[in-house]
C-alpha cells in the first residue's frame, strides 16, 4: 500500500504510546483514523489531539479481550466510516514483570489475554470483513523483540510475543492472495505509558505472583522515557508497509543478540550428515503429502490452501 489518504485505520491501544503515534502518523497522512482503547479518559484526549489538528477521528472505548464487544466496534466502524478497514493495527499491549516461578494463572489470563488473544480477536473479527470487502488492506500486529527469545522476568509477555510473531507470519502467507499485506513490529523500548499497564488490569485477574508498587512502576518509567519517540516509531511502520515487509525491525542495537540467539538455534541441530537416509524419506513423504492434501483440498473446496 502507498497511498493512506481516505483509508479506514483501525488502531488498538490507540490512545496511548505507539498506537497514539500510529494514529498521528496516518492521520497526517490522510488515513480515517478510529482508535480503540480500554481507557475512556485517555481516548478523550487523545481523540481531542488528534481532531484538533484536522484529523478524522472516532473512539471506541473497548476492551479487546472482550469478543463480543470487539464484533460490535467492528460493526460501528463500518456505521460510521461506511465499511470495515483497510488497515488494521493490533498494537494494544500490556505488561508485568516478575519471577517465572511465581506467576499465577491469573498472571498469564492477563498478560496472554490482551496480548495474544486480543491479537487473535482482531484477526477473527476483522480479516474476513477485510476480505469480503475486496479491497487492498494491510495488518500491522505490534510484538516485541521479547518474542524472538524467553526470558525470566517477563515470561509471559515473551510467550505471548512469541506467538504473534508467529501468527503473523501464517497470516502473511495465507491473505496474500487477497492482497491484504501483514507486517509485525518489534519494538524495544517505547516513550510510553505501558509502566502503568497494571492500571487497567482488571479485578478478577488481580492476584499475582509478582510484586507490582509505586516503586517499581517507578522503576519501569525510568526505562521506558528513553524509548522511541511513538511518530518516529509509526514512520518505521509506514515505509514498512510500503514496502510490505513482513518484520518490522527498527532498533538496530538488539540486532547481535537475537543473532547470537537463533546461531545457538542452528548450533543445536542435527546436521545432515548424522541421518542422510532418514532425513531424506522424511523429506519425501512430506512433499507426496503436501500434494495429496492439496490435491483432496481443490476437490473438496475448488481452492488450494495448502
Ligand atoms: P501504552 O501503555 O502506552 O499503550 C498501550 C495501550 O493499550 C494503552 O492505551 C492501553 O490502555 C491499551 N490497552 C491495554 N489493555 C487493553 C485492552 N484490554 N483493551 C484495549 N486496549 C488496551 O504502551 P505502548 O508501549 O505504546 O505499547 C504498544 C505496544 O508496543 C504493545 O503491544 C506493547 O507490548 C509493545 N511494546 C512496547 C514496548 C515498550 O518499550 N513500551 C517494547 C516492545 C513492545
Amino acid at each position: 500500500m502507498q497511498d493512506f489518504a481516505g483509508k479506514i485505520a483501525f488502531i488498538t491501544g490507540g490512545a496511548n504510546g505507539a498506537g497514539f503515534g500510529q494514529a498521528q502518523l496516518f492521520g497526517r497522512a490522510g488515513a480515517r483514523i478510529v482508535i480503540a482503547d480500554i481507557r475512556a479518559d485517555a481516548l478523550g484526549s487523545a481523540l481531542q489531539r488528534l481532531r484538533g489538528e484536522g484529523i478524522e477521528a472516532h473512539g471506541i472505548q473497548l476492551d479487546l479481550t472482550d469478543r463480543a464487544a470487539y464484533a460490535a466496534a467492528a460493526d460501528e466502524v463500518e456505521q460510521v466510516f461506511g465499511g470495515p478497514p483497510q488497515l488494521l493495527f493490533n498494537t494494544a499491549g500490556v505488561n508485568t514483570f516478575g519471577p517465572t516461578e511465581a506467576s499465577t494463572y491469573e498472571d498469564y489470563d492477563w498478560v496472554m489475554g490482551v496480548n495474544l488473544g486480543g491479537v487473535i480477536n482482531g484477526m477473527v473479527t476483522f480479516v474476513p470483513r477485510m476480505i469480503r470487502s475486496g479491497r487492498e488492506g494491510h495488518i500491522v500486529s505490534t510484538a516485541s523483540v521479547g518474542g524472538f527469545q524467553g526470558s525470566a522476568a517477563a515470561a509471559i509477555y515473551c510467550a505471548a510475543k512469541a506467538g504473534v510473531i508467529n501468527l503473523m507470519e501464517s497470516y502473511r502467507q495465507s491473505l496474500a492472495p487477497y492482497n491484504i499485506g501483514v507486517s509485525v513490529l518489534c519494538p524495544a523500548n517505547i516513550n510510553s505509558n505501558i509502566g502503568r499497564s497494571t492500571d487497567t488490569r482488571p479485578e478478577r485477574l488481580a492476584n499475582s505472583g509478582y510484586v507490582v508498587d509505586d516503586d517499581t512502576i517507578r522503576s519501569l518509567e525510568g526505562i521506558y522515557q528513553h524509548g522511541m519517540d511513538p511518530v518516529e516509531l509509526a514512520e518505521h511502520v509506514k515505509r514498512g508497509i510500503e514496502e510490505n515487509r513482513l518484520y518490522i525491525l527498527p532498533y538496530p542495537e538488539i540486532k547481535a543478540g537475537v543473532e547470537k540467539h537463533f546461531q545457538e538455534i542452528l548450533d543445536a541441530w542435527l546436521p545432515m550428515e548424522a541421518d542422510p537416509e532418514g532425513a531424506a524419506k522424511r523429506t519425501a513423504a512430506l512433499q507426496n503429502w503436501s500434494r495429496e492434501r492439496a490435491e483432496m483440498m481443490a476437490r473438496k473446496t475448488g481452492a488450494n490452501d495448502a
